[in-house]
């Protein structure tokens, strides 16, 4: 999850064994649950981030729900079935504690790529993303218990989920007046969480990474990997991030280039089940369509938040909120909004991830705060330093001219960040590939089993019909083939 409406220690106690402190420590990353579980835990610190620590458990996963009853392997991660051997745990920055959960490829750990997963926001929880799209488990309804994913990205990659900025799931701070402070700000502890990643599992390095989300994740991760490859053009070779791809589904990148799509979205059948709204709201916002988009080219031009709030007021209450006001969800224009965010199973999820048991597999160190899927406190101090007005194309065009592939999917039934808004962000984007991905975008469509997609050299755009905001919720079949033909470099069929 998720765009927001609007927007939008140490170690824990160990599961298996003691901790320990060590300069280096063997690292265990790519033992099978058969062996014998030896470092499985660990404080990790870095010279180069004397304030920064990474201390974690190793859990040997959850019991398959097709495990044969003659499977002896201890199961501490049972809450979570499917759930392969792994670690959670918390990177330590002073006062500041970032939780991250990580599981094994259930292909080849050894060699298949690592995949940092982050939902969006601002604000909201990967552990959202673990327990309703693409962790090794699924929430059961009422929140009572989850079973095993089988079409979970672990299949293809070694996956960890990581919960930021601060504030946001299991990640806290024990300073109360510490606040989030941007995207930028963000970069730095995501920068210093992968050094120590690469410091407590070195075997780790040598697979490609890549960094995968959704929604804010347009903001988060074009600025993210753009940070991670500036460090690695200063860094001598044993300190380079192996950074090789970003994935991004329904984000946002431009609000001055997206802001007019919910038009589209909501009054024309671009979808192929609109228009949404009635006749006569939709004459409406056609007549306003003109003027948020010369508000919008006044902030793109002079980004001051005096300029911009302006335009963002007028759009948002002309073209957003007589969607907002329809009952129709906001991420999925297929559906009625039930629930908190528009879907009862977010109510699953927290009340599962607030039962005391559930934490302490999950290796939640018990001074972490009661989780909340998406913490509004966070989503406001982005807001108060105008996170959102940040526009990150030209990170992405950093990235593609770094030779660092890009895969933009998006669910079609999206509103809040929908594929209108995408495509005009890609079919203008400026970089060295543009004259040709704009052709691909007209005139070369390719159908695959999801609907359309195109790429044009390092950047790949793929269309899911009938998806939503969150397309591996909706679509969980063509989601992890599009991940694993991504990662495999192969073309989407
Ligand atoms: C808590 O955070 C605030 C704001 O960043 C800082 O000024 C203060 O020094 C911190 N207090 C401690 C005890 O670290
Ligand atoms: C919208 O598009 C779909 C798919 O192309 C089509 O079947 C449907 O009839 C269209 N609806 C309207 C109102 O034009």
């Amino acid at each position: 999850m998720m765009l927001r409406a609007f927007t939008a220690a140490l170690c824990a106690p160990g599961v298996i064994g003691a901790i320990f402190q060590g300069e280096q420590q063997q690292a265990p990353l790519l033992t099978t649950p058969n062996d014998d579980s030896s470092a499985s835990a660990g404080v990790v610190t870095h010279e180069a981030h004397p304030h920064h620590s990474l201390s974690f458990t190793a859990h040997s996963g959850g019991q398959t729900t097709t495990s044969s009853s003659d499977d002896k392997r201890p199961f501490d991660l049972d809450v979570c079935p499917g759930a392969t051997a792994g670690y959670t745990g918390y990177l330590n920055s002073g006062s500041k504690h970032f939780y991250f959960a990580y599981f094994e490829s259930r292909a080849s750990p050894k060699d298949d790529p690592l995949v940092m997963w982050i939902n969006g926001g601002p604000g909201c929880s990967s552990m959202t993303g673990l327990l309703m799209e693409l962790g090794p488990c699924t929430i059961d309804d009422g929140g009572e218990s989850a079973h095993e994913n089988k079409d979970s990205w672990i299949n293809a990659a070694n996956v960890f989920f990581l919960d930021q900025p601060i504030g946001v799931g299991f990640s806290y701070s024990d300073n109360s007046s510490e606040h989030a402070r941007g995207t930028f700000a963000a970069s730095e502890d995501i920068y210093a969480f992968m050094q120590l990643w690469y410091k407590a599992f070195p075997e780790s390095r040598s697979l490609p990474f890549s960094i995968a989300g959704e929604s804010y994740g347009g903001h988060y991760i074009p600025i993210f990997a753009g940070h991670i490859n500036d460090m690695n053009k200063i860094s001598p070779p044993e300190l380079q991030i192996p950074l090789e791809s970003v994935l991004i589904g329904n984000g946002i990148f431009a609000e001055t280039v997206q802001s007019t799509s919910y038009y589209d979205i909501s009054c024309t059948n671009a979808t192929g089940i609109g228009p949404i709204l009635k006749d006569g709201a939709c004459k409406k916002m056609a007549a306003s369509v003109p003027r948020c988009e010369y508000l919008m080219k006044a902030c793109e031009e002079y980004p001051d938040p005096i300029v911009c709030k302006g335009a963002y007021d007028f759009c948002g209450s002309e073209l957003q909120n007589p969607y907002f006001h329809s009952g129709r969800n906001f991420y999925d224009v297929s559906k009625p909004c039930v629930g908190p965010l528009c879907y009862p199973i977010m109510k699953s999820i927290t009340t599962f991830l607030r039962r005391d048991n559930v934490r302490k597999a999950f290796g939640v160190n018990p001074d972490t705060p009661k989780f909340e899927a998406c913490s509004d406190k966070v989503g406001d101090e982005f807001r108060r330093a105008n996170d959102g007005l940040i526009d990150t194309r030209p990170f992405v065009a950093g990235l593609l001219h770094s030779e660092i592939r890009v895969l933009i999917y998006v669910g079609t039934y999206d509103w809040i960040c929908n594929f209108v808004g995408n495509e005009r962000v890609f079919g203008s984007l400026p970089w060295k590939g543009l004259a040709d991905f704009k052709y691909q975008q007209e005139n070369n469509k390719q159908v695959w089993e999801g609907g359309l997609w195109w790429e044009s050299g390092m950047l790949r755009y793929v269309r899911i019909n009938g998806a939503g905001h969150m397309v591996p919720f909706d679509k969980p079949k063509h989601a992890i083939n599009m991940f694993s033909a991504w990662l495999n470099k192969k073309p989407l069929v």
